[in-house]
Protein backbone atom coordinates (compact mmCIF):
# COMPACT_ATOMS: atom_id res chain seq x y z
CA UNK A 1 0.00 0.00 0.00
CA UNK A 2 1.17 3.45 -0.98
CA UNK A 3 2.03 5.23 2.27
CA UNK A 4 0.90 8.92 2.35
CA UNK A 5 0.66 11.77 5.45
CA UNK A 6 -2.47 11.34 7.09
CA UNK A 7 -6.19 13.11 6.11
CA UNK A 8 -5.70 17.06 7.17
CA UNK A 9 -2.22 16.88 7.62
CA UNK A 10 0.71 18.31 4.96
CA UNK A 11 4.18 18.63 3.99
CA UNK A 12 6.02 21.39 3.83
CA UNK A 13 8.74 21.58 1.13
CA UNK A 14 11.37 23.49 0.65
CA UNK A 15 9.82 25.30 -2.05
CA UNK A 16 7.95 26.98 0.24
CA UNK A 17 9.89 26.97 3.76
CA UNK A 18 11.36 30.90 2.99
CA UNK A 19 7.92 32.16 3.19
CA UNK A 20 7.45 29.86 6.56
CA UNK A 21 10.67 31.26 7.86
CA UNK A 22 10.56 34.67 6.93
CA UNK A 23 7.38 35.05 8.62
CA UNK A 24 7.88 33.41 11.85
CA UNK A 25 11.17 35.46 12.04
CA UNK A 26 9.02 38.55 11.78
CA UNK A 27 6.08 37.76 14.21
CA UNK A 28 9.00 36.86 16.87
CA UNK A 29 10.65 40.03 15.91
CA UNK A 30 7.31 42.24 15.90
CA UNK A 31 6.94 40.46 19.67
CA UNK A 32 9.93 41.35 20.68
CA UNK A 33 9.12 44.91 20.08
CA UNK A 34 6.34 44.60 21.94
CA UNK A 35 7.93 42.93 24.86
CA UNK A 36 6.80 39.49 24.19
CA UNK A 37 9.40 36.82 24.98
CA UNK A 38 8.67 33.11 23.27
CA UNK A 39 7.52 30.23 25.36
CA UNK A 40 7.56 26.29 23.93
CA UNK A 41 4.99 24.40 25.63
CA UNK A 42 4.62 20.58 25.27
CA UNK A 43 2.30 19.04 22.38
CA UNK A 44 0.63 16.78 24.62
CA UNK A 45 -1.16 18.16 27.77
CA UNK A 46 -3.43 16.18 30.15
CA UNK A 47 -6.85 15.70 28.71
CA UNK A 48 -7.89 17.93 31.76
CA UNK A 49 -6.09 21.19 31.04
CA UNK A 50 -8.11 21.11 27.97
CA UNK A 51 -11.43 20.20 29.34
CA UNK A 52 -11.33 22.72 31.99
CA UNK A 53 -9.88 25.51 30.03
CA UNK A 54 -11.23 24.71 26.94
CA UNK A 55 -14.46 23.65 28.11
CA UNK A 56 -16.39 20.28 27.84
CA UNK A 57 -18.94 21.62 26.07
CA UNK A 58 -17.06 23.23 22.79
CA UNK A 59 -17.03 21.50 19.65
CA UNK A 60 -12.93 21.63 19.85
CA UNK A 61 -12.95 19.52 23.23
CA UNK A 62 -16.52 17.52 22.32
CA UNK A 63 -15.59 16.47 18.70
CA UNK A 64 -12.25 17.30 18.00
CA UNK A 65 -9.72 16.67 20.31
CA UNK A 66 -6.71 13.60 19.42
CA UNK A 67 -7.31 11.71 22.88
CA UNK A 68 -5.83 8.53 23.76
CA UNK A 69 -4.58 7.06 27.08
CA UNK A 70 -0.83 6.65 27.36
CA UNK A 71 0.98 3.03 28.86
CA UNK A 72 0.68 4.51 32.29
CA UNK A 73 -3.39 4.97 31.66
CA UNK A 74 -2.70 9.07 31.43
CA UNK A 75 -5.36 10.25 29.30
CA UNK A 76 -3.56 12.63 27.10
CA UNK A 77 -4.32 14.83 24.35
CA UNK A 78 -2.72 16.81 21.42
CA UNK A 79 -2.85 20.36 21.78
CA UNK A 80 -6.17 21.79 19.70
CA UNK A 81 -4.96 25.33 20.63
CA UNK A 82 -2.03 27.04 23.32
CA UNK A 83 -3.94 28.88 25.63
CA UNK A 84 -4.61 26.34 28.08
CA UNK A 85 -1.21 24.89 27.98
CA UNK A 86 0.29 28.53 28.06
CA UNK A 87 -2.08 28.74 30.86
CA UNK A 88 -0.59 25.81 33.20
CA UNK A 89 2.87 26.80 32.05
CA UNK A 90 2.28 29.87 33.56
CA UNK A 91 0.90 28.77 36.74
CA UNK A 92 3.02 25.58 37.42
CA UNK A 93 6.39 27.85 36.88
CA UNK A 94 5.44 30.39 39.49
CA UNK A 95 5.12 33.36 36.69
CA UNK A 96 2.65 35.20 39.01
CA UNK A 97 5.55 36.18 40.90
CA UNK A 98 7.10 37.85 37.92
CA UNK A 99 6.33 41.87 37.46
CA UNK A 100 2.86 42.38 35.28
CA UNK A 101 2.04 42.30 33.01
CA UNK A 102 3.63 38.56 31.87
CA UNK A 103 4.24 38.54 27.85
CA UNK A 104 4.61 35.35 26.11
CA UNK A 105 4.52 34.46 22.45
CA UNK A 106 4.35 31.18 20.90
CA UNK A 107 5.29 29.01 17.39
CA UNK A 108 3.22 25.84 18.04
CA UNK A 109 1.69 23.13 15.70
CA UNK A 110 -1.92 22.45 17.08
CA UNK A 111 -4.27 19.27 16.08
CA UNK A 112 -8.19 19.43 15.68
CA UNK A 113 -10.14 16.27 14.19
CA UNK A 114 -12.34 18.41 11.72
CA UNK A 115 -13.51 18.35 8.21
CA UNK A 116 -10.74 18.70 6.16
CA UNK A 117 -11.16 21.71 3.34
CA UNK A 118 -9.24 24.76 2.27
CA UNK A 119 -7.43 26.63 4.97
CA UNK A 120 -8.88 23.52 7.32
CA UNK A 121 -6.23 21.23 8.56
CA UNK A 122 -6.50 18.29 10.92
CA UNK A 123 -2.90 19.34 12.26
CA UNK A 124 -1.78 23.07 11.72
CA UNK A 125 0.45 25.93 12.90
CA UNK A 126 -0.53 28.87 14.88
CA UNK A 127 1.55 31.90 15.81
CA UNK A 128 -0.37 33.73 19.13
CA UNK A 129 0.86 35.37 22.29
CA UNK A 130 -0.57 35.28 25.95
CA UNK A 131 -0.21 38.44 28.60
CA UNK A 132 -1.15 37.58 32.00
CA UNK A 133 -1.79 40.49 35.02
CA UNK A 134 -3.72 43.61 33.12
CA UNK A 135 -6.90 43.87 33.82
CA UNK A 136 -7.69 47.30 31.51
CA UNK A 137 -8.73 47.37 28.16
CA UNK A 138 -4.97 49.31 27.25
CA UNK A 139 -3.99 45.69 26.85
CA UNK A 140 -6.24 44.31 24.30
CA UNK A 141 -5.73 47.40 22.42
CA UNK A 142 -1.86 47.04 22.21
CA UNK A 143 -2.37 43.25 21.28
CA UNK A 144 -4.64 44.07 18.77
CA UNK A 145 -1.90 46.98 17.55
CA UNK A 146 0.92 44.19 17.37
CA UNK A 147 -1.13 42.35 15.04
CA UNK A 148 -1.53 45.27 12.77
CA UNK A 149 1.96 46.08 12.74
CA UNK A 150 2.72 42.73 11.98
CA UNK A 151 0.26 42.78 8.64
CA UNK A 152 1.30 45.88 7.81
CA UNK A 153 5.01 44.77 7.83
CA UNK A 154 3.36 41.40 5.89
CA UNK A 155 1.61 43.74 3.25
CA UNK A 156 -2.07 42.93 4.27
CA UNK A 157 -2.90 45.93 6.62
CA UNK A 158 -6.54 46.17 4.74
CA UNK A 159 -7.48 42.41 6.98
CA UNK A 160 -11.04 43.34 8.90
CA UNK A 161 -10.64 43.46 12.44
CA UNK A 162 -13.87 42.80 13.49
CA UNK A 163 -14.53 43.20 18.08
CA UNK A 164 -16.75 42.33 20.61
CA UNK A 165 -17.91 41.78 24.27
CA UNK A 166 -18.86 38.62 25.69
CA UNK A 167 -18.97 40.03 29.62
CA UNK A 168 -18.22 38.84 32.90
CA UNK A 169 -20.21 35.53 34.16
CA UNK A 170 -22.66 38.09 36.44
CA UNK A 171 -23.75 39.44 32.76
CA UNK A 172 -23.42 36.60 31.24
CA UNK A 173 -25.52 34.63 33.70
CA UNK A 174 -28.87 37.43 33.80
CA UNK A 175 -28.18 37.26 29.76
CA UNK A 176 -27.79 33.06 29.55
CA UNK A 177 -31.53 33.05 30.90
CA UNK A 178 -32.65 35.94 28.37
CA UNK A 179 -31.62 33.73 25.56
CA UNK A 180 -33.10 30.31 27.19
CA UNK A 181 -36.41 31.96 27.04
CA UNK A 182 -36.09 32.75 23.40
CA UNK A 183 -34.33 29.26 22.31
CA UNK A 184 -37.28 27.40 24.68
CA UNK A 185 -39.70 28.77 21.97
CA UNK A 186 -37.60 26.59 18.96
CA UNK A 187 -36.92 24.05 21.02
CA UNK A 188 -38.12 21.64 18.74
CA UNK A 189 -36.48 23.03 15.28
CA UNK A 190 -33.24 23.06 16.99
CA UNK A 191 -30.42 20.63 15.93
CA UNK A 192 -29.67 17.61 18.18
CA UNK A 193 -26.51 19.39 19.42
CA UNK A 194 -28.52 22.58 19.92
CA UNK A 195 -30.44 21.04 22.18
CA UNK A 196 -27.54 19.62 24.22
CA UNK A 197 -26.21 23.61 24.28
CA UNK A 198 -29.41 24.78 25.77
CA UNK A 199 -28.64 22.93 28.79
CA UNK A 200 -25.22 22.82 28.93
CA UNK A 201 -23.99 26.22 27.57
CA UNK A 202 -26.57 28.32 25.21
CA UNK A 203 -24.48 30.34 24.35
CA UNK A 204 -22.42 27.66 22.57
CA UNK A 205 -25.71 27.47 19.95
CA UNK A 206 -23.88 30.53 17.88
CA UNK A 207 -21.02 28.04 16.93
CA UNK A 208 -24.22 25.90 14.96
CA UNK A 209 -22.95 25.62 11.46
CA UNK A 210 -26.61 23.75 10.61
CA UNK A 211 -28.64 26.44 8.09
CA UNK A 212 -32.09 25.64 10.33
CA UNK A 213 -30.38 26.43 13.36
CA UNK A 214 -28.47 29.54 11.86
CA UNK A 215 -31.78 31.00 10.75
CA UNK A 216 -33.73 30.33 14.09
CA UNK A 217 -31.02 31.77 16.15
CA UNK A 218 -30.52 34.71 13.70
CA UNK A 219 -32.82 37.78 15.98
CA UNK A 220 -31.75 36.18 19.11
CA UNK A 221 -30.72 38.46 21.75
CA UNK A 222 -27.01 39.58 22.24
CA UNK A 223 -25.18 39.25 24.74
CA UNK A 224 -23.02 42.40 23.82
CA UNK A 225 -26.58 44.19 24.10
CA UNK A 226 -26.96 43.22 27.94
CA UNK A 227 -23.33 43.75 29.62
CA UNK A 228 -23.01 44.91 32.99
CA UNK A 229 -21.89 48.41 33.91
CA UNK A 230 -18.49 47.45 33.88
CA UNK A 231 -18.40 45.50 31.17
CA UNK A 232 -19.62 48.29 28.85
CA UNK A 233 -17.09 50.34 30.06
CA UNK A 234 -14.64 48.19 29.88
CA UNK A 235 -15.69 47.90 26.27
CA UNK A 236 -16.45 51.38 25.24
CA UNK A 237 -12.77 52.57 26.64
CA UNK A 238 -11.35 49.67 24.44
CA UNK A 239 -13.11 51.28 21.36
CA UNK A 240 -11.73 54.98 22.44
CA UNK A 241 -8.08 53.08 22.87
CA UNK A 242 -8.04 51.82 19.43
CA UNK A 243 -9.09 54.91 18.08
CA UNK A 244 -6.37 56.24 19.78
CA UNK A 245 -3.53 54.27 18.38
CA UNK A 246 -5.59 55.07 14.85
CA UNK A 247 -6.70 51.03 14.09
CA UNK A 248 -9.82 50.66 12.48
CA UNK A 249 -12.41 48.48 13.40
CA UNK A 250 -16.24 47.00 13.60
CA UNK A 251 -18.39 45.92 15.93
CA UNK A 252 -19.74 42.49 15.20
CA UNK A 253 -22.50 41.52 18.05
CA UNK A 254 -22.51 38.02 16.63
CA UNK A 255 -18.68 37.00 17.72
CA UNK A 256 -18.60 34.45 20.40
CA UNK A 257 -15.63 32.43 19.49
CA UNK A 258 -16.01 28.39 19.86
CA UNK A 259 -14.00 28.61 23.59
CA UNK A 260 -15.39 28.39 26.88
CA UNK A 261 -12.42 31.14 28.84
CA UNK A 262 -13.43 33.55 27.32
CA UNK A 263 -14.76 37.00 29.18
CA UNK A 264 -15.05 40.99 27.62
CA UNK A 265 -13.06 41.08 24.44
CA UNK A 266 -13.27 39.21 21.64
CA UNK A 267 -11.89 39.32 17.84
CA UNK A 268 -11.00 38.25 15.27
CA UNK A 269 -9.18 39.74 11.62
CA UNK A 270 -10.76 38.23 8.63
CA UNK A 271 -9.30 38.48 5.17
CA UNK A 272 -11.26 40.24 2.55
CA UNK A 273 -10.11 38.31 0.04
CA UNK A 274 -10.10 34.85 1.47
CA UNK A 275 -13.44 33.21 1.40
CA UNK A 276 -14.90 30.92 4.58
CA UNK A 277 -12.15 29.99 6.15
CA UNK A 278 -11.66 33.89 6.28
CA UNK A 279 -11.09 33.91 9.73
CA UNK A 280 -6.58 34.87 10.09
CA UNK A 281 -6.69 35.29 13.86
CA UNK A 282 -9.04 35.00 16.38
CA UNK A 283 -8.57 36.27 20.39
CA UNK A 284 -9.43 37.98 23.63
CA UNK A 285 -9.54 38.18 27.39
CA UNK A 286 -10.10 35.43 29.73
CA UNK A 287 -10.10 37.01 33.04
CA UNK A 288 -11.21 33.11 34.79
CA UNK A 289 -9.04 31.33 33.47
CA UNK A 290 -5.85 31.03 35.73
CA UNK A 291 -8.26 31.30 38.68
CA UNK A 292 -10.26 28.29 37.34
CA UNK A 293 -6.40 26.56 36.74
CA UNK A 294 -5.99 27.11 40.73
CA UNK A 295 -3.70 29.68 40.14
CA UNK A 296 -4.98 33.08 41.99
CA UNK A 297 -7.21 36.53 40.28
CA UNK A 298 -4.62 36.77 37.62
CA UNK A 299 -6.51 38.09 33.89
CA UNK A 300 -5.12 37.06 30.46
CA UNK A 301 -5.50 37.78 27.49
CA UNK A 302 -4.41 37.00 23.89
CA UNK A 303 -4.45 35.56 20.17
CA UNK A 304 -3.55 33.14 17.52
CA UNK A 305 -2.90 33.27 14.15
CA UNK A 306 -2.98 30.39 11.71
CA UNK A 307 0.10 30.46 9.67
CA UNK A 308 -1.43 28.18 6.94
CA UNK A 309 -4.44 30.71 6.63
CA UNK A 310 -1.69 33.57 6.59
CA UNK A 311 0.02 31.91 3.49
CA UNK A 312 -3.12 32.02 1.57
CA UNK A 313 -3.86 35.46 2.26
CA UNK A 314 -0.40 36.20 1.40
CA UNK A 315 -0.48 34.13 -1.93
CA UNK A 316 -4.23 35.38 -2.73
CA UNK A 317 -2.49 38.79 -3.21
CA UNK A 318 0.62 37.34 -5.01
CA UNK A 319 3.27 38.16 -1.56
CA UNK A 320 5.68 35.86 -0.74
CA UNK A 321 8.92 35.99 0.62
CA UNK A 322 12.85 34.57 -0.45
CA UNK A 323 15.61 34.49 1.72
CA UNK A 324 18.52 36.84 0.02
CA UNK A 325 20.78 34.98 -1.93
CA UNK A 326 24.16 34.08 -0.10
CA UNK A 327 27.59 33.09 -1.76
CA UNK A 328 27.95 28.97 -2.89
CA UNK A 329 30.60 27.36 -4.49
CA UNK A 330 30.47 24.04 -5.92
CA UNK A 331 33.81 22.59 -5.47
CA UNK A 332 34.55 19.82 -8.76
CA UNK A 333 37.59 17.62 -7.92
CA UNK A 334 39.80 15.69 -10.33
CA UNK A 335 40.89 12.86 -9.40
CA UNK A 336 41.39 10.93 -5.75
CA UNK A 337 44.02 13.97 -4.62
CA UNK A 338 41.67 16.81 -6.21
CA UNK A 339 38.49 15.63 -4.57
CA UNK A 340 40.23 15.39 -1.05
CA UNK A 341 41.66 18.44 -1.56
CA UNK A 342 37.96 19.73 -2.71
CA UNK A 343 37.10 17.95 0.45
CA UNK A 344 39.32 20.30 2.72
CA UNK A 345 38.22 23.77 1.06
CA UNK A 346 34.76 22.47 1.47
CA UNK A 347 34.81 22.42 5.13
CA UNK A 348 36.82 25.41 5.73
CA UNK A 349 34.24 27.28 3.18
CA UNK A 350 31.29 26.38 5.47
CA UNK A 351 33.35 27.13 8.68
CA UNK A 352 33.01 30.46 7.24
CA UNK A 353 29.34 30.11 6.44
CA UNK A 354 29.56 29.78 2.60
CA UNK A 355 27.47 27.36 1.51
CA UNK A 356 29.72 24.67 -0.23
CA UNK A 357 29.18 21.49 -1.86
CA UNK A 358 31.63 18.96 -3.72
CA UNK A 359 30.21 15.60 -5.23
CA UNK A 360 28.46 12.73 -3.22
CA UNK A 361 27.24 10.72 -5.97
CA UNK A 362 30.18 9.45 -8.07
CA UNK A 363 29.14 12.47 -10.76
CA UNK A 364 31.60 12.87 -13.76
CA UNK A 365 33.90 16.74 -13.79
CA UNK A 366 30.89 17.59 -16.79
CA UNK A 367 27.36 16.38 -14.32
CA UNK A 368 29.21 18.08 -11.60
CA UNK A 369 29.43 21.38 -13.51
CA UNK A 370 25.71 20.68 -15.01
CA UNK A 371 24.72 20.32 -11.84
CA UNK A 372 26.26 23.11 -10.34
CA UNK A 373 24.92 25.26 -12.76
CA UNK A 374 21.14 23.86 -12.41
CA UNK A 375 21.28 23.71 -8.81
CA UNK A 376 21.51 27.31 -8.13
CA UNK A 377 25.47 28.06 -7.13
CA UNK A 378 26.63 31.17 -7.22
CA UNK A 379 30.48 29.87 -7.89
CA UNK A 380 32.76 27.26 -9.70
CA UNK A 381 35.84 25.61 -8.83
CA UNK A 382 37.67 22.48 -10.67
CA UNK A 383 40.16 21.70 -8.10
CA UNK A 384 43.12 19.36 -10.10
CA UNK A 385 47.14 19.23 -9.52
CA UNK A 386 47.95 22.27 -9.95
CA UNK A 387 45.52 24.19 -7.61
CA UNK A 388 46.54 21.21 -4.86
CA UNK A 389 50.29 22.88 -5.82
CA UNK A 390 50.18 26.55 -5.85
CA UNK A 391 47.07 26.80 -3.11
CA UNK A 392 45.71 28.89 -5.77
CA UNK A 393 41.97 28.00 -7.28
CA UNK A 394 39.84 29.65 -10.54
CA UNK A 395 36.95 30.59 -9.13
CA UNK A 396 34.36 31.09 -11.80
CA UNK A 397 31.32 33.50 -11.17
CA UNK A 398 28.07 31.29 -12.80
CA UNK A 399 26.46 34.57 -12.81
CA UNK A 400 28.37 36.07 -15.56
CA UNK A 401 31.20 33.99 -16.40
CA UNK A 402 33.93 35.69 -15.08
CA UNK A 403 37.10 34.25 -13.33
CA UNK A 404 39.34 35.10 -11.35
CA UNK A 405 42.34 33.12 -9.63
CA UNK A 406 42.41 33.53 -5.22
CA UNK A 407 44.18 31.84 -2.46
CA UNK A 408 42.08 30.09 -0.63
CA UNK A 409 42.04 33.27 2.69
CA UNK A 410 41.22 35.54 -0.45
CA UNK A 411 38.06 33.01 -1.69
CA UNK A 412 36.19 33.27 1.70
CA UNK A 413 36.53 36.93 2.15
CA UNK A 414 35.71 37.84 -1.66
CA UNK A 415 32.97 35.37 -1.19
CA UNK A 416 32.11 36.59 2.04
CA UNK A 417 31.60 39.99 0.47
CA UNK A 418 28.86 39.24 -2.39
P1 LIG B 1 -9.04 29.80 17.43
O1 LIG B 1 -9.96 30.85 16.86
O2 LIG B 1 -9.62 28.49 17.74
O3 LIG B 1 -8.40 30.45 18.72
O4 LIG B 1 -7.83 29.61 16.45
C1 LIG B 1 -7.03 30.69 16.07
C2 LIG B 1 -6.69 30.60 14.59
O5 LIG B 1 -6.11 29.33 14.30
C3 LIG B 1 -7.88 30.69 13.66
O6 LIG B 1 -8.26 32.02 13.42
C4 LIG B 1 -7.34 30.04 12.40
O7 LIG B 1 -6.56 30.94 11.65
C5 LIG B 1 -6.43 28.96 12.97
N1 LIG B 1 -7.10 27.65 12.94
C6 LIG B 1 -7.96 27.14 13.83
N2 LIG B 1 -8.35 25.90 13.47
C7 LIG B 1 -7.71 25.62 12.33
C8 LIG B 1 -7.66 24.49 11.45
N3 LIG B 1 -8.35 23.39 11.71
N4 LIG B 1 -6.87 24.55 10.35
C9 LIG B 1 -6.14 25.66 10.08
N5 LIG B 1 -6.13 26.75 10.88
C10 LIG B 1 -6.91 26.74 11.98
C11 LIG B 1 -7.50 29.81 19.52
O8 LIG B 1 -6.91 28.81 19.22
C12 LIG B 1 -7.21 30.55 20.80
N6 LIG B 1 -6.26 29.75 21.61
C13 LIG B 1 -6.67 31.92 20.52
C14 LIG B 1 -6.37 32.70 21.76
C15 LIG B 1 -5.17 32.84 22.34
N7 LIG B 1 -7.26 33.31 22.51
C16 LIG B 1 -6.63 33.84 23.55
N8 LIG B 1 -5.36 33.54 23.46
Amino acid sequence: MKLTAPKGTRDILPAEIETWQYVERLFADVCGAFGYSEIRIPTFESTEVFQRGVGTTTDVVQKEMYTFLDKGNRSLSLRPEGTAGVARSFIENGMNSLPFPVKLFYNITAFRYENVQKGRYREFHQLGLEAFGSRGPEIDAEIISLISVFFQKLGIQDSMLRINSIGCPECRAAYHSLLKDFLADRYDRLCPTCRNRFDQNPLRVFDCKEEGCRALIADAPLLADHLCGECGTHFERLKQSLGNLGIGYEVDKHIVRGLDYYTRTVFEFVSVHVGTQGTICGGGRYDGLISQFGGGDVPGIGFALGIERLLMELSSRGIGFTAPPRPSVYLAGIGEAGCDYAGRICLDMRRAGIRAETDLVGRSLNAGLKYAAKTGFSHLAVIGDNEIRTGRVKVKCLKDGTETEWGLEEMKEQMLRI
